[in-house]
């Protein structure tokens, strides 16, 4: 057994996160990885506040144990979905890519914020603000991580802040749980490992095609959703990465946008006039048409399992994957793994 502030914090059995990904973090998956004792995590975001509220009780219905949501709070229903969850009294918030108002609320009923950055500045911040743990997400990561790596910004995070560190991208076995303890995280937090699991709803072409790649086999660029992330090597991708952005798509983008949002096209040309005021927080409708892109083709390949045209966001640790076991045995051997490397460790020791 692995005992560290971040399973203390949670009151969990092991120091192991789900990382939240929109679509692909539902209640199955989440309560697989509570109930082999990790902290699963919903991702909300895709989710209209009614739909937040049946997949929390739908969460809770297959488990019992801790587990958190995920919402990016930038982008449609944030505000309204967070509300969801505190009224849920859901114990762990988990928020990405802004600024949480809502930490009192949250203290109030005994739950824990919990914020991911990218950036050490970000995390001194986001501790003075009173969050309970952070998610630190390395540049190894699928989607969002940005310049700095986990082997440098673990650290410099570490000797920062004083609060529980989740290290994010990246990890995907004992041999990394074991690294990030050792770098001054107290706990890890896995996407690409736990979307190849035989609980994972996203398509096999997916999953199939995650266990062959090598870690060579994916592009981060901002072409992809607006922001700089990580995905797959696929034809689509390659594509993108050549030929830049897809304008008519875009096009089609920030219609769906606000189609999404259901807003008429004088509020929808309101609302990107005044965003793009807020240029330098990331709320230009730009980027919003390119993350309905990237949403699309993101719907397309975990779905359909269409891995030609559409994208898959996977981290560098494709490279380690190499099969598609179950949520259990992901946990059991990475903790077992993780305890077999700290040994070893403690015995080089003269
Ligand atoms: C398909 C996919 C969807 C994601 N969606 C979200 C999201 O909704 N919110 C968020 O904070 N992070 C999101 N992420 C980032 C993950 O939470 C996490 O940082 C990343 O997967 C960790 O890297 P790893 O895949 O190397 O383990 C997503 C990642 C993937 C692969």
């Amino acid at each position: 057994m692995l005992k560290t502030s971040m399973t203390e914090l949670f009151g969990i059995k092991h120091p192991i996160m789900l990382a939240g990904m929109n679509w692909i973090t539902e209640p199955d998956l989440v309560a697989a990885v509570s109930n082999a004792g990790g902290l699963g995590i919903l991702a909300v975001a895709r989710c209209t506040p009614e739909e937040t509220r049946e997949v929390i009780r739908e969460t809770r219905k297959l488990t019992d144990k801790p587990f958190g949501i995920n919402q990016i709070l930038i982008g449609a229903n944030a505000k309204e979905n967070i509300q969801v969850a505190i009224e849920e009294q859901v114990p762990v918030i988990n928020y990405s890519l802004g600024k949480p108002w809502f930490i009192d609320q949250v203290h109030a009923y005994g739950g824990k914020v919990v914020g991911t950055i990218a950036i050490a500045k970000h995390a001194a911040n986001a501790a003075k603000l009173g969050c309970d743990a952070l998610v630190i997400t390395g540049h190894e990561a699928a989607a969002h991580g940005d310049a700095a790596t986990s082997l440098v910004l673990i650290p410099v995070v570490a000797s920062q802040v004083n609060i529980p560190l989740i290290a994010a991208g990246g990890f995907y076995d004992g041999r990394g749980l074991a690294a990030a303890l050792a770098l001054g995280a107290d706990g890890v937090s896995m996407g690409t490992r736990f979307i190849v699991t035989k609980e994972s709803n996203v398509h096999e072409n997916y999953k199939e095609l995650v266990v062959k790649a090598s870690e060579q086999d994916t592009l981060y660029s901002h072409v992809f959703d607006g922001m700089n992330g990580r995905v797959l090597r696929t034809r689509a991708a390659q594509q993108m990465m050549n030929k830049g952005f897809p304008l008519f798509e875009a096009f089609k983008g920030a219609k769906e946008v606000k189609d999404q949002m259901r807003l008429s096209y004088p509020q929808f040309i309101g609302m990107s006039l005044k965003m793009l005021g807020k240029e330098d927080e990331g709320y230009m409708p730009w980027i919003m048409a390119r993350q309905a892109v990237g949403t699309r083709r993101h719907l397309m390949a975990i779905t359909k399992g269409d891995i030609d045209e559409g994208i898959l966001f996977a981290g560098q640790n494709v490279g380690g994957i190499n099969d598609i076991p179950s949520v259990n045995e992901v946990i059991e051997r990475t903790v077992t793994e993780a305890e077999e490397v700290l040994d070893k460790l403690q015995k080089t020791r003269v």
